[in-house]
């Protein structure tokens, strides 16, 4: 079909505000936040409903249109930027906004994909109640989004991934129908859990449309803390051991290495470490429950015994609100600041928790050896063994010299991971950025399972092609 044909026939499907169709206009949608992927589009699509969405599909699927899901747009993997081709729509839900039911008694929420992550964190304190999920991006990342990347951020270490907050799902397949899986139980074993399919699949299988999300009741408060230690070892036994004397009161664990600070208080303008002294190691860690009481002072004394232990050099504890926002601008501002300073290669990894200051000491060291002289920015949600593993590459390295080092970081990098019986994509998901490396560490079974999963519900390989496999 004519690309003319085709874009009439998305105009008539969701009319002129639904279609971008000027190049400059789709600037916001071919291009990711990192800078690093980029493409170009025969339209942006964005539907209002799940019935226009699956309209849309349709049409995709008789006219053999590739289709690439968009959300935010904030993915760290290129999963939402469309190849270079010209030929791929961009579906992007930033039009389906709507909360239809917050249900406190069955600690439920009920929603659009195309809903901001924020906006369901505040519709759910707005029935006094508390939806976990949080990440730097929480306000332009989309809950489809989420979703599509089975996202982390910082709440996991308590609550879980977005996989385990989610109830029931909305999809519309690659070829219209729709799947309408929007169920609100805690218990049904009628069958294969498909919803768990489509979780973290990034627009490979279908389009997410909607989302039943779980509902926890809302802590009254939070103590946060920020500590200093020589080295990663002691920052994992300290998790440890607050693991074990305040168990889900423990609400984040998050781990920065001085040149991840410094990288932030030299980027961000009004950052500054809360410590007068600087340490190989920082942790920010928090603790909240639905009754406050006796909660600062379990986090003091325990924070006291690491400092007698010598597990811990310093620490504070915030004593108010603001300063517990400005502790977590540092932990949140890494992200901006590696962008501002260099090109990031990459590498969001998962672990054993046993296993991460050995895994750590041996890539710094292979980092020093192989690659002398860049900056390594380690830092994570260490509570889940997530490391974001980062090599920094000043802003103006050369394209060939950054792909040929980024494939050089990569394999040395992840030949480790898989050492350490890691992962590479711990919560970022493979995109285009790990697409190339997964094939290499997942097993060939593993490989045929998920290819036969493609084909079975994409047999004409429409729905974000390029990524992921
Ligand atoms: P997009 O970027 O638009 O899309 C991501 C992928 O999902 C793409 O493959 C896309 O095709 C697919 N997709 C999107 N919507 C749908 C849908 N409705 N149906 C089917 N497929 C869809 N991530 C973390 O996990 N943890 C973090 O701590 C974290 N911190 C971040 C901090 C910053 C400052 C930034 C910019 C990003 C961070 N991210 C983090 C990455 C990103 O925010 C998440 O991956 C988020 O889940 C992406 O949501 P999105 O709506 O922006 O999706
Ligand atoms: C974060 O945890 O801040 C992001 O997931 C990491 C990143 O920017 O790499
Ligand atoms: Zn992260």
């Amino acid at each position: 079909m004519k690309q003319k044909e085709l874009t009439s026939r998305l105009l008539h499907i969701v009319g002129e505000e639904g279609v971008v169709l000027n190049p400059a206009d789709q600037e916001p949608y071919v291009n990711d936040w990192l800078g690093k992927a980029h493409g170009r589009t025969v339209a942006v699509v964005r539907p209002r409903n799940t019935t226009e969405v699956a309209a849309v599909m349709r049409l995709c699927h008789q006219t053999h249109t590739p289709v690439v899901p968009q959300g935010g747009n904030t993915g760290m993997s290129g999963g939402a930027t469309p190849d270079m081709s010209g030929a791929q729509v961009v579906l992007s839900l930033n039009r389906m906004k709507r909360i239809h039911d917050v249900d406190p008694i069955n600690n439920t929420l009920t929603a659009d994909a195309g809903v901001i992550l924020a906006d369901i964190q505040q519709a759910a304190r707005h029935v006094d109640r508390y939806f976990p999920l949080s990440l730097g991006a929480e306000g332009s990342c989309t809950i489809g989004g989420n979703l599509a990347t089975n996202a982390g951020g910082t709440g996991v270490l308590r609550y879980g991934n977005t996989r385990d907050l989610t109830l029931g799902l909305e999809v519309v397949l690659p070829d219209g129908r729709v799947w309408n899986g929007l169920r609100a139980l805690r218990k049904d074993n009628t069958g294969y859990d498909l919803k768990d399919l489509f979780i973290g699949s990034e627009g490979s299988l279908g389009i997410i449309t909607g989302v039943v999300l779980k509902l926890f009741a809302a802590p009254a408060g939070r103590v946060t803390a920020w500590v200093g230690a020589q080295n990663l070892t002691n920052i994992v036994a300290l998790l440890n051991r607050l693991q074990a004397d305040c168990g889900p009161r423990l609400s984040a664990f998050e781990m920065m290495s001085a040149p991840s600070l410094a990288l932030v208080t030299q980027q961000l303008p009004g950052h500054a470490s809360p410590l007068d002294k600087t340490y190989p190691y920082y942790a920010l860690i928090e603790l909240a429950d639905t009754n406050m009481s006796g909660v600062q002072d379990m986090l003091q004394a325990g924070l006291a015994v690491a400092i007698e232990d010598a597990l811990i050099d310093d620490c504070v504890v915030a004593m108010s609100e603001a300063q517990s926002i400005s502790m977590w601008k540092l932990r949140e501002g890494i992200s901006m600041a590696q962008v501002k300073a260099g090109k990031a290669v990459k590498h969001d990894i998962a672990l054993p928790i046993s296993s991460l200051a050995r895994f750590a000491a041996e890539a710094d060291q292979a980092v020093q050896d192989d690659f002398p002289g860049l900056p390594i920015i380690n830092f994570g949600h260490i509570g889940d063994g997530n490391l974001h593993y980062n090599v920094l590459l000043p802003l103006d390295v050369a394209y060939e010299d950054y792909a040929k080092k980024t494939a050089d970081l990569n394999k040395r990098i992840h030949d480790l991971v898989t050492q350490f019986n890691g992962s590479i994509s711990a919560e970022h998901g493979v995109g285009t950025l790990r697409r190339d490396e997964l094939r290499r560490y997942k097993s060939s079974v593993e490989m045929d399972l998920m290819i036969a999963i493609k084909r079975t519900l994409d047999p004409n390989q429409l729905m974000n092609p390029g990524k992921l496999l």
